[in-house]
């Protein structure tokens, strides 16, 4: 019970320190813990994946949102990866900066607007690949919904794909990580490396550098799980040379043609196409409405999506689950837990991206809970203290 308790308030301490040092960096890179018993990756239950971080709750793919899923029981934290104009690695969703960072604020960049085609839309706005990432580290991010919780706005900046790492790298059990090779059409139409590489080659650089490879389920992953993400088929072809890390392929709304080979939602769906595709991933990603299509909030029968590919052998992970009434349809009685349910029980899918690690690592401990033989509590509880101690010390 103790232990409960204690667990629970460590994460605003934490926060607390972030919240008054926001100039410095938090993790110093590469990761330098010392940490002799990780406990692993849990693997016999679907994956726990932190959509953006705790996005729900903290502002998207900051540290504070990604601390907050590592402390909720995130098996794996996700993020989206872009280029600024200078060619670094950022983690950010949108091309633009608009909806969730307070550029509009500043001044200086009011004359950077610009509108570019973006996957056949012109879109108009403040676009990363305007920036250098040491203008982007000016800015401040802040929550994308109203109806979330405002009280981080303006308490973090964007973070490099490499900070990125280190957070999970830091973590005192095992996290995987979950980077998409974020429009990479746009992106190597817009920022050229000088050494002639493009953004997909940078992207595997980086995971590299820092270790992550071997395939699925190997040695090597388990000791630093990844799974990397596109929409761009292309890419991913195109990386398995150069990568042997698992990949899982996303898939958009049935109306959305791929970015980068203009095939539609039917075409890449087809078994022809899962059984060339499934040589270059162990998964696909898709959009859980097109799983289980829905009409007046309602869902409707489930289609074929998740047993063709389980025929194929591939993994499913639909995204994105959220507590709120806004997004829950209405089968689910309000009710987040009954939708993981349906999803884990009767659609039968291995992984699940959240914007609510918390409430997904809740609902599994309570019907598939995690062995209690792993020591790595014990030793992620005197992690934690010593974190809570050195975080004092810096104050
Ligand atoms: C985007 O804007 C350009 C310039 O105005 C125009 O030529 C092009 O047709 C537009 N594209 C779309 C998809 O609307
Ligand atoms: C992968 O490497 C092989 C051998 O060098 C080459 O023939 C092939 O075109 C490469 N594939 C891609 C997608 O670049
Ligand atoms: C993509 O495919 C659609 C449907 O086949 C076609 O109408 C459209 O012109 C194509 N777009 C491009 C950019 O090739």
């Amino acid at each position: 019970m103790c232990i409960f308790i204690f667990a629970g308030f460590v994460p605003f301490l934490l926060l607390l320190s972030i919240e008054g040092s926001v100039g410095r960096p938090f993790y110093p890179l590469p990761s330098k813990n010392e940490v002799k018993h990780r406990k692993s990756l849990q693997t016999f239950r679907p994956y726990n994946i932190a959509h953006r971080g705790s996005n729900g709750e903290l502002p998207e793919e900051t540290t504070g949102a990604y601390m907050r899923a590592i402390e909720e029981g995130a098996d794996f934290i996700e993020t989206d990866i872009l280029a600024t104009k200078d060619g670094s690695l950022i983690c950010f969703h949108d091309v633009t900066l608009d909806e969730t960072t307070d550029i509009a604020k500043h001044k200086e960049f009011a004359n950077r607007i610009k509108t570019y085609e973006v996957q056949g839309d012109n879109v108009t706005g403040w676009f990363i690949v305007d920036f250098t990432l040491a203008e982007l580290k000016t800015l401040r991010v802040k929550q994308r919904y109203k109806f979330r919780d405002q009280k981080y706005n303006g308490k973090f900046s964007i973070i490099t794909f490499e900070e990125f790492i280190s957070i999970a790298l830091d973590a005192d059990r095992i996290v995987g990580i979950y980077p998409e090779i974020k429009n990479p059409v746009f992106i190597n139409q817009r920022v050229k490396w000088a050494d002639g590489k493009k953004f997909e080659d940078k992207f595997v650089e980086t995971l590299l550098k820092y270790g992550y490879k071997g395939a699925y389920m190997s040695k090597e992953w388990q000791k630093q799980p990844v799974f990397i993400q596109s929409f761009a088929p292309t890419s991913l072809v195109y990386i398995s040379n150069f990568t042997d890390s698992p990949k899982i392929f996303l898939i958009d709304d049935v109306t959305m043609p791929t970015q980068d080979t203009n095939q539609s939602y039917w075409d890449i769906t087809s078994d022809k196409y899962l059984e060339f595709i499934k040589d270059y991933v162990v998964g696909i990603g898709p959009w859980k409405d097109t799983i289980v299509p829905v009409e007046n909030n309602y869902l409707g029968p489930p289609t074929d999506l998740v047993a063709k590919a389980h025929a194929h052998d591939l993994q499913v992970h639909p995204y994105t689950y959220r507590n709120e009434q806004t997004f829950l349809h209405l089968d689910f009685h309000q009710d987040p837990y009954e939708e993981y349910s349906y999803w884990i029980n009767k659609i039968g899918v291995d992984g699940l991206f959240t914007d609510f690690t918390g409430s997904l690592h809740n609902y599994q401990e309570w019907t598939a809970p995690s062995s209690k033989e792993d020591d790595g509590d014990a030793s992620g509880l005197l992690h934690k203290i010593a974190s809570m101690i050195s975080s004092f010390k810096n104050d």
